[in-house]
């Protein structure tokens, strides 16, 4: 690292920065909640994409890591020998690409149509390499997924009659029930998710086909997916780092995430221009929330610049510095190559964000 900086408002900007504190309390709590559910801890690395974190929460028990995207697999492939891929690998180029990475570490990968298990199973076989499948179950979210048992059946024996492949299990997201701010309806929700996707396994249990894993869960029903019956493993990514969304609704994990900016202008008393617009942090959930100083909110974003209204702005001068939280962590990670790792306002650390921009 640079060791020009030891205060965190010290670092030039805009500056992705981590609470190393947070973020391993996060881990272990996480870890703990695990270690006594009745599913074990697959992290999704699509938040933090960093090896350094990814190879933290397999050190605290996790039995490996879930990615989004072929290039992310890749790009953490280094410190995870046991990796899913939560999304269909689709096209001649992913596929030989998948069955190269296949090779380095053992990857499964999610399908939900038959031409795509054929080619996987054409391209695994004729690379002389074995790739775990789960067959993807829409549960309610109304992306990617098969609908019934029977069409989860059929495409399980198609991977199980298919050389090159193993039939490993099904997975399930639910997008549409993770965010649901009133605890007992994302309960609800979840286990209504849960129950359509657990249906499925035993219906395919039943014809006599073994389901060794049934994935799915996120961090705003890690808790219910994680004690479901019938659920082997839980896909939560964003409690490791959290966002300020996240923060509205699932309190036990602590913010580790924050943008640090500089104020580059300031047009009047109730206002500042931060050098921190849509190239440092992301708007689709909400405007990033002023965590200091107090007394300003951020009213929007351009593409350089953050514009921040408020009593706040008063005691600003050109040049200051403010810390933001982002309301999304996983898009806005994704703009920046290197965490600054700080411990209370100290920097103690720099570490890549490995698989930034890995979206192929
Ligand atoms: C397939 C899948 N699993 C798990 C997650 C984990 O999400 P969370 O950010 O809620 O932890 C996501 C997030 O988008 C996802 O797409």
């Amino acid at each position: 690292m640079d060791r020009s900086y030891s205060s965190m408002w010290d670092l030039d900007t805009p500056a992705l920065v981590l609470d190393l504190d947070a973020l391993e309390a996060n881990i272990a709590y996480m870890a703990n909640f695990m270690a006594g559910a009745s599913a074990s801890l697959r992290p999704h690395s699509k938040t933090h994409k960093c090896a350094q974190i990814a190879r933290r929460q397999i050190a605290a028990g996790a039995v490996g890591i879930t990615c989004a995207k072929l290039g992310e697999a890749e790009a953490l492939a280094p410190v995870a020998p046991d990796i899913l891929i939560a999304n269909q690998i689709v096209g001649p180029t992913k596929i030989g690409r998948l069955v190269r990475l296949r090779c380095q570490t053992d990857v499964m990968v999610a399908v939900d149509a038959a031409a795509n298990i054929d080619d996987l199973s054409a391209a695994a076989a004729a690379a002389g390499v074995t790739l775990r499948l789960l067959v993807e179950v829409d549960i309610g979210m109304g992306r990617c997924g098969v609908d019934t048992p029977e069409q989860a059946l059929e495409l399980a024996r198609r991977v199980h009659g298919a050389s090159g492949l193993v039939f490993a299990g099904l997975q399930g997201y639910e997008g549409h029930a993770v965010m649901i701010p009133e605890e007992e309806a994302r309960r609800a929700a979840a286990e209504k998710a849960m129950a359509k996707l657990t249906s499925a396994r035993r219906f395919i249990e039943k014809s006599g086909l073994p389901v060794s894993i049934v994935s799915g869960g996120g961090t705003g029903t890690y808790k219910f997916t994680g004690n479901y019956p019938g659920v082997d493993e839980v896909q939560a990514g964003s409690y490791a780092t959290m966002d300020a969304r996240y923060g509205g609704i699932i309190p036990e994990f602590r913010p580790a995430l924050s943008v640090l900016a500089t104020v580059v202008s300031k047009p009047n008393d109730d206002r500042v221009i931060s050098d921190a617009g849509l190239k440092s942090i992301t708007p689709e959930f909400g405007m990033p929330v002023v965590l200091q100083p107090e007394g300003l909110v951020t009213a929007k974003l351009s593409e350089e610049h953050g514009t921040h209204d408020g009593a706040g702005a008063a005691g600003l001068r050109l040049g200051d510095k403010i810390l933001l939280q982002p309301t999304h962590g996983c898009t806005t990670i994704n703009l920046h190559d290197r965490y600054f790792v700080v411990q209370g306002e100290r920097v103690v650390d720099v570490w890549p964000v490995d698989a930034r921009g890995r979206s192929a």
